[in-house]
């Protein structure tokens, strides 16, 4: 049954979006963000989208004061944990930081929640755990590992996690394990609004595409793969953020810890995203191979086949969906939320 749910990273690109969907499920929302990364636009937009309130605190989740005057204003059914920090590169560079906000962060939350009794918690975890898988697809058994703070901040959470769940067997915890989001509601109201120089492949290309940037670099082309360039598992954000309704409707009969690949199952390259972007934006993306990005692996896609067999969840939005709606965005929002 429907009920109040903390969403905290909320007005971040995956937080909005599922903010979004879980109105439309008929939930309640409370956002707790400190805007690091984002900006209260988003959440105004998907207010504007469904015709429904988002509560919103702007708060830090190592605030643990402010979070316990929150669950003392509301009753929170259940939460669901975006926030943090995610960037792999400046996570090598600042690493403190990345512990303490996601990683002290995280424990300052669920001490709030233990503190009131509310036990059930989605986490967003990364396919990034995997490290350099010796096989692909990827089960949610495979052997994790991590080559940097950032991925190692995901691992620790999940293991605080497990302890947690071990102390009390009240916890209900679902970790899911997202493999390359991109993509935006099909509105081109929301989406990913990345500052400064994009990290991830697909702002990067559609910031190219609409002329911000001169071209993408392409980082290896001597790959084991298709054509030389790395593959990923891209999964459309809405139906990342789907799952995450998904999740929290089934939460209850989930005891312990569950953990849940969120992919689509096949991988596509970086030249053939940059023609999947061409065919549905129209748009060239004049690029250059350069070296490789150290850390990067070759190849990876999920088996997401627990998820749909356990959640009942399935991606079903394919490549040219994802290229059009990113490019519904970009196009419409060049300068993102900054009008
Ligand atoms: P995002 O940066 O858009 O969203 C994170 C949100 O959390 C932002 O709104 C930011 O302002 C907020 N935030 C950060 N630190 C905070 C803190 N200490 N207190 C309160 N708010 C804070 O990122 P996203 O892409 O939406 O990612 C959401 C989550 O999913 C992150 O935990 C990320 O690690 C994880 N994840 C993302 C990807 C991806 O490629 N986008 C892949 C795997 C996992
Ligand atoms: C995809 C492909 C690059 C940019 C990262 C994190 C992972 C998760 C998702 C949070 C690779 C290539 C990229 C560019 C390029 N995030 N590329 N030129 O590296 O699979 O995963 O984001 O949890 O933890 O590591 O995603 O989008 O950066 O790269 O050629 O300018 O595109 O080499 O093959 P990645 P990505």
């Amino acid at each position: 049954m429907p009920g109040k749910i903390l969403v905290t990273g909320g007005a971040g690109y995956i937080g909005s979006h599922t903010t979004l969907l879980l109105l439309e499920a008929g939930y309640q929302v409370v956002v707790v963000d400190n805007l690091s990364n984002s900006s209260l636009e988003s959440l105004r937009r998907v207010e504007n989208l469904t015709g429904k309130e988002v509560v919103f605190y702007k708060a830090d989740i190592r605030e643990k004061d402010k979070l316990i005057s929150i669950f003392e204003e509301h009753q929170i059914d259940g939460v669901v944990h975006f926030a943090g920090l995610k960037a792999v590169g400046e996570s090598t560079q600042i690493p403190l930081e990345y512990y303490e906000q996601n990683v002290y962060g995280t424990v300052s939350l669920l001490k709030v929640m233990q503190q009131f009794n509310c036990l059930r918690i989605v986490f967003s975890s990364s396919a990034t755990v995997y490290g350099d898988p010796a096989t692909v697809p990827i089960t949610e058994d495979f052997p994790v590992s991590a080559t940097n703070p950032y991925g190692r901040s995901k691992l620790y959470i999940e293991e605080i996690m497990r302890d947690l769940a071990i102390s009390n067997d009240a916890w209900n915890i679902i970790l899911l394990r997202y493999f390359n989001p991109i993509g935006a509601h099909d509105s081109g109201q929301i989406g990913e609004d990345p500052q400064g120089i994009p990290n991830n492949l697909m702002p990067y290309i559609s910031q190219v595409a609409v002329g911000k940037r001169d071209k993408l670099s392409v980082f290896g082309g001597d790959y084991p793969t298709i054509d030389g360039t790395g593959v990923r598992d891209y999964i459309h954000v809405v139906d990342l953020s789907d799952a995450h309704v998904k999740a929290i409707q089934k939460i209850e009969s989930l005891n312990g810890v569950s953990t849940f690949n969120l992919g689509t199952g096949k991988g596509y390259s970086v030249l053939q995203m940059v023609d999947a972007f061409k065919e549905g934006a129209g748009k060239a993306v004049p690029y250059e191979i350069v070296e490789r990005r150290p850390g990067d692996i070759a190849e990876c896609w999920a088996d997401a086949s627990l998820a749909e067999k356990i959640l009942g969840w399935k991606a079903s939005r394919g490549l040219q969906e994802m290229v059009n709606d990113t490019w519904r965005w970009q196009s419409s929002n060049p300068n993102g939320y900054k009008n």
